[in-house]
């Protein structure tokens, strides 16, 4: 039947809460004692993943923040060359393909327009197979990729993407983990991660728990026209996908940048009408951030800070802190989407928005 709200206010807050669950459900089964089972990939994927010297990765919208991530995993866990690009560019570009190079799409549809024309034109381009990771089953998307992994988020109905992403994200640290055990990733770090994986819906779990506090820190930001997200390394996607959220749910124009080019412009645009928010900084990262700071705390600019409950961090004036519980840091990335969805959601509840069907947009963009 037609899906539900529960007792929830809006189907973008019951797919939030939904994320324990279905990040549980995207591990199930794929799981081994100490590896990830590189069968949960079809079972031609072992000798495939040998083969696999490079990989392009291509989406769109939320999907494209989850293959931002997952170059910084692929690279460091599976040693493999990464690329990611939009799906609207990537199909429009005399793109080279060196041998051995998998073609991976995300998304959550598998429907969305630039993604299949991107999947149909590189299929004409030499690749040397191309997976799909996908919540619809039976999905165009699905149905025309040699090998695919299925997210199990179940059906996604606000047009702001929460569930199908921090999914997508997992099954990209299960890609990671397969790739990486064919090609001889050390087994303690596999075993380390996969049991990271397993304490994973937990750690969810328990940031759901902190929403009085995000919903307290919205208020914040109701009035103000801009923000600005800053992350670092494979928190910075995830700073971008903060603010896709906070812009199209809220409708507050937000930017994300890596947080080492604060410096190199945007700290220009910063006073008290310009919310800060930094995404798991570590210590060395939060020192150079209160330093730039203070340049800008004379004009009123305020900083909120998402950090791991381990950083050594105070709050003071113009300094707002919340706390995250400690996670094993390549699972970071996941963690923190949490609060950033949170947050987005409270303020555009504040501001009165159509929260599952914001304006001008579609879940699923089907036409060019
Ligand atoms: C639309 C949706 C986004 C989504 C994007 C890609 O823009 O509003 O939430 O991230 O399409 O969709 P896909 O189904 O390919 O992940």
């Amino acid at each position: 039947g037609a899906a539900s709200k529960g007792d929830y206010r809006h189907f973008m807050l019951k797919e939030i809460h939904e994320q324990p669950a279905v990040i549980a459900a995207a591990l199930e089964g794929r799981l081994g004692e100490r590896s990830v089972l590189v069968e949960s990939f079809g079972p031609e994927a072992e000798a495939l993943f040998g083969r696999v010297r490079q990989i392009h990765i291509v989406a769109c919208g939320t999907s494209y923040h989850a293959g931002m991530v997952a170059r910084y995993w692929l690279e460091r866990f599976a040693g493999v060359p990464v690329q990611v690009e939009v799906a609207s560019e990537y199909r429009y570009r005399q793109v080279v393909v060196p041998e051995g190079t998998l073609f991976v799409t995300l998304s959550q549809s598998g429907e969305t327009a630039d993604t299949l024309a991107a999947l149909r034109f590189a299929r004409t381009r030499g690749y040397l197979a191309s997976l799909a990771i996908c919540n619809v089953p039976g999905s165009s998307l699905v149905r025309e990729s040699d090998l695919t992994l299925m997210t199990q988020a179940g059906p996604e109905i606000g047009v702001a993407s929460t569930k199908a992403f921090t999914t997508q994200l997992a099954a990209l640290m299960l890609l990671t983990l397969a790739l990486g055990r064919v090609k001889g990733l050390d087994g303690g770090v596999q075993a380390e991660l996969v049991q990271a994986l397993r304490g994973l819906p937990g750690l969810v779990a328990s940031v759901l728990k902190l929403d009085p506090q995000i919903e307290a820190l919205s208020m914040a930001f109701a009035e103000k026209q801009h923000a600005l997200f800053l992350g670092r390394g494979a928190h910075f996607p995830i700073a971008l996908e903060g603010a896709l959220k906070l812009k199209e749910i809220s409708y507050i124009h937000a930017e994300a940048y890596p947080a080492g080019e604060l410096k190199h412009g945007p700290l220009a645009l910063v006073d008290s009408e310009m919310p800060v928010i930094s995404v798991a900084p570590n210590d060395e990262l939060l020192d150079k951030l209160k330093s730039n700071l203070q340049e800008v705390r004379a004009r009123g600019g305020e900083l909120f800070v998402f950090a791991d409950e381990r950083v050594k961090l105070e709050e003071e004036e113009g300094i707002r802190v919340l706390r995250l519980p400690h996670v094993h840091e390549a699972l970071a990335p996941i963690l923190y989407t949490v609060p950033l969805q949170l947050l987005s959601y409270h303020v555009a509840v504040l501001k009165g928005t159509d929260v599952d069907q914001p304006r001008n947009l579609a879940k699923s963009v089907t036409v060019e």
